[in-house]
């Protein structure tokens, strides 16, 4: 079994993309992942394929109309796909490294991206979407946010990152920043590699590393300490 992900854009050319390069490209390559993209317009059904109408009440924008979503969710996904379907929007749950754990640990996902004012809310809730923010901003659509969470996710499937690769020191992993790294040469303009980190002394290593954490924290993200 291995992670399965589905996508349902208006604009299916602009996958793989990134996912089709680097670690994350090889671990498709070699079987460890897989995508498929489907073009919410060939579920229209009218001359001119339109896939959106006026909001109900007024206001700008277009709507994304729920039958066409629903009849492209339900071709992807029929009954008994076990997958989370996720609807990318700024709207949704801010994603997190724990939710990504929990996908990368699953059987994969369907991922709708929303490239309207909105998408009509009886389809959200007849299909069971779960809204997933990337962050507190708002992109053009969600094809690039669909990319970043299958970036995350697909990065922790055991084999495609190489085995010797942990994830324990990763910034959030352990609830805090990952402390800084240096490398030689051991002077670079005028500035010296801390001292403790070539001392060969692990213990204090690690105690250096803990305390530079914490207070990048604290400056950085007070909100991940409480
Ligand atoms: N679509 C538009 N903005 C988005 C965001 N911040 N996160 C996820 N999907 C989006």
């Amino acid at each position: 079994m291995s992670f399965s992900a589905s996508i349902i854009t208006l604009f299916p050319e602009l996958f793989p993309g990134p996912l089709g390069t680097s670690v994350i490209g090889r671990g498709m390559a070699d079987g460890l992942w897989s995508l498929s993209t489907t073009q919410l317009r060939d579920f229209a059904t009218d001359r001119h394929r339109t896939v959106d109408d006026t909001p109900s009440g007024g206001g700008a924008g277009m709507v994304l109309k729920p039958d066409i979503l629903a009849r492209a969710i339900d071709a992807v996904s029929p009954e008994g796909d076990v997958r989370p379907r996720l609807l990318m929007s700024p709207r949704g749950v801010p994603l997190r490294q724990a939710r990504v754990r929990e996908l990368a640990a699953g059987p994969g996902a369907v991922i709708v991206c929303g490239r309207f004012e909105g998408i009509d809310q009886r389809v959200i809730e007849a299909r069971g979407l779960e809204e997933v923010s990337i962050g507190d901003y708002v992109l053009a659509g969600g094809e690039v946010a669909a990319m970043v969470l299958l970036e995350a996710v697909v990065r922790l499937i055991p084999g495609v990152l190489g085995a010797a690769e942990s994830h324990a020191d990763e910034s959030f992993e352990n609830g805090l920043l990952e402390y800084p790294q240096f490398t030689r040469p051991q002077v670079f303009e005028g500035r010296e590699i801390p001292a403790v980190l070539t001392s060969g002394d692990h213990g204090k290593v690690e105690k250096w590393r803990r305390a530079e954490s914490e207070t990048l924290t604290r400056t950085r993200r007070p909100d991940l300490l409480k």
